[in-house]
C-alpha cells in the first residue's frame, strides 16, 4: 500500500531558546527534520508533506535539500498537533493509502519499527508507536482495555492514576489517510492547553467502532528534543550508535569515544581511524585508508590505501585517489589528488587538480583567490613541485616538471621543464663576522 508521510515542524520550540526553528538544530551534520525525513524514507514513501509554521522558509529550504519533491503545507498559528496534521489535508486530497505522522523533533525512529507499525496496520484501522518510559515525566499516557489502545490522555489532563501508566505516546500515528482526516474534523479543544490534539483521534475513533493498537519500541528511538540538553544527548546517542556501527563493520577505532561522525559518513572495511577524527557531512572512506590523530574531513572522498593527517585538513571536493599521502597541517579543497601523489607538508592545494605520482613540497600554496574570482592550478604527472612554491592561478605545470624552491609560479611551466623565479644569491665573503663584531660592540657600550 501506497505510504504518505506527515511529518509535523511548526513548533517555535520555545525551550530551545533559539533564533533557529527547532527542527533545523542539528544533530552529526544534518537538520533533526532530516533525520525524520531519512527515517521515514524507509517506507519508500510515495508523498511527503512537511507542516511548517515557525521559520517556514528555513524548513522548507532544509526539507528540499534532502527531498526536492516534498510538500510544505503552512500552520500559520500553532493550535496543536491535529490542527498541524489538518494542514496537510489539502495537499494529500488526491492521496489513496495511508498516512504516517511523524514528529520533526523526534529523529530516531528505526526502519524495523515503522515496518512492524506497517504490518500491524493490516489487522488495526489506527496503529500508534508507544514506548515504556523510565521517567515518563510529560509525555502523553496510552491507555488500554484489553487488547485495544482506548484513547491516549495528554500529561495535562491525566488524573493520577493515569500519570501512573508508564507506556507512553511517542507521536507517530499510522491510518488510512481519509479516516486520518475524517478523525481529525471531529477533534475539539477542550482540554488543560485548549488545544487541537492530534492524540484525541482514539478516543474518537474507537467511539465509531475502530480498532487501534499500540506498537512498542525502545525508548532511544522515540527520543523527542524540546531543549539543548536534550539536543546535545541526542548527539550523543547517535555517536554512540555510529561508533558501534563502525566497529560492528570492520573499522578500526582506537579510540571511539574521540571519533565523530555525521549523519551520512562512510567508513569502508579494515580503515583506520586514530583518536580525534571529526567526519563533517558527505564523507566516503574506503576500505584500507587511514585517517590519523587530529584531522577534520568534510565533503570528500579517501581512496584505497590513502593516508591522511595526522592534523589534516579535507573540505569539500577533496577527492583522494588510492594511495594517496595528505600529511600534517594541509588543506585540500576542490581538488583531486590523483595515485599516488604526496602533500604531506604545510600546504594549501584548492582548486587544482594534481597528477599521478606528483610531488608537492612543504609550504606550497596554489593562490587560487584574487580576492574576486577563483582560479584553476593543474599539475601533471610525476612533477615535483619545490618547497614553498606560490602557484599563481589559473597556471598549468605540465607532466615531469619542476619548480625550484620558494619560486613564484605565474606563467604556465611546460611539461619537463624546470621553473626557477626567484631574486638570485649573493654571498658577501666575511660578511657576517664583521657584522655580528660590529654589533656586539655596540651592546657593549650599553646604546
Ligand atoms: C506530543 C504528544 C504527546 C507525546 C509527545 C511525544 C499531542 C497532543 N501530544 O506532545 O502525547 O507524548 O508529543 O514527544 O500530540 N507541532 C506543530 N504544530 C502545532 C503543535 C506542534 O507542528 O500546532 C509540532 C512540533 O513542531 C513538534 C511536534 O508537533 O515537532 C510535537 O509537538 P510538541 O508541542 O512538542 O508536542 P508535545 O507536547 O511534546
Ligand atoms: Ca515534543
Amino acid at each position: 500500500m501506497a505510504t504518505a508521510l506527515i511529518i509535523l515542524g511548526a513548533g517555535m520550540g520555545t525551550r530551545m531558546n533559539s533564533d533557529m526553528p527547532k527542527v533545523l538544530h542539528e544533530i552529526a551534520g544534518a537538520p533533526m527534520l532530516v533525520h525524520a525525513m531519512k527515517s521515514g524514507a524507509a517506507l519508500d514513501p510515495a508523498r511527503t508533506v512537511i507542516v511548517a509554521g515557525h521559520g517556514a522558509d528555513l524548513v522548507e529550504k532544509a526539507a528540499r535539500s534532502y527531498d526536492p519533491d516534498v510538500t510544505v503545507a503552512i500552520q500559520s498559528e500553532q493550535l496543536g498537533t491535529a490542527h498541524a496534521v489538518k494542514q496537510a489535508r489539502e495537499a494529500l486530497s488526491d492521496f489513496d493509502g495511508d498516512a504516517l505522522v511523524l514528529y520533526g523533533d523526534t529523529p530516531f525512529i528505526s526502519p524495523e519499527t515503522l515496518a512492524a507499525m506497517t504490518a500491524a496496520r493490516l489487522t488495526h484501522d489506527i496503529v500508534v508507536l508507544g514506548f515504556k518510559a523510565a521517567d515518563p515525566g510529560r509525555y502523553g499516557r496510552l491507555i488500554m482495555k484489553h487488547d485495544q489502545l482506548d484513547r491516549i490522555v495528554e500529561f495535562k489532563d491525566a488524573t493520577d492514576e493515569e500519570r501512573a501508566v508508564t507506556l507512553c505516546n511517542s507521536g507517530v500515528i499510522a491510518a488510512d489517510s481519509d479516516t486520518l482526516f475524517d478523525l481529525i474534523a471531529a477533534v475539539g479543544h477542550d482540554n488543560a492547553a485548549g488545544e487541537y490534539y492530534l492524540t484525541d483521534i482514539i478516543g474518537i475513533a474507537r467511539d465509531r467502532g475502530l480498532s487501534a493498537t499500540v506498537v512498542s519500541c525502545d525508548e532511544s528511538e522515540t527520543l523527542g528534543i524540546n531543549s539543548r540538553v536534550e539536543l546535545s544527548r541526542a548527539e550523543a546517542l547517535f555517536q554512540t550508535q555510529a561508533r558501534a556501527a563502525a566497529l560492528e563493520n570492520g573499522v578500526t577505532l582506537t579510540a571511539p569515544q574521540t571519533v565523530f561522525f555525521a549523519h551520512d559518513t562512510v567508513v569502508g572495511r579494515d580503515a583506520v581511524i586514530e583518536p580525534h577524527v571529526v567526519f563533517g557531512p558527505g564523507v566516503t572512506v574506503e576500505s584500507g585508508a587511514t585517517i590519523r590523530a587530529f584531522s577534520h574531513l568534510e565533503g570528500c572522498h579517501v581512496s584505497r590505501g590513502a593516508v591522511v593527517g595526522p592534523y589534516a585538513r579535507l573540505r569539500p571536493g577533496a577527492e583522494l585517489a588510492e594511495s594517496v599521502k595528505i600529511g600534517n597541517f594541509v588543506e585540500i579543497k576542490n581538488a583531486r589528488i590523483a595515485e599516488g601523489a604526496k602533500v604531506n607538508h604545510l600546504s594549501y592545494i584548492g582548486d587544482a587538480t594534481v597528477g599521478a605520482r606528483s610531488n608537492i613540497g612543504a609550504g606550497t600554496i596554489t593562490c587560487n583567490y584574487d580576492g574576486v574570482f577563483k582560479h584553476k592550478t593543474t599539475i601533471g604527472a610525476d612533477v615535483f613541485i619545490g618547497s614553498n612554491t606560490m602557484l599563481v592561478a589559473p597556471v598549468t605545470v605540465g607532466d615531469a616538471a619542476m619548480t625550484g624552491s620558494g619560486t613564484v609560479v605565474t606563467k604556465d611551466v611546460p611539461a619537463g621543464d624546470l621553473a626557477v623565479a626567484r631574486a638570485k644569491q649573493q654571498n658577501k665573503p666575511g660578511f657576517a663576522v664583521r657584522l655580528f663584531e660590529k654589533l656586539k660592540a655596540r651592546k657593549a657600550k650599553g646604546s
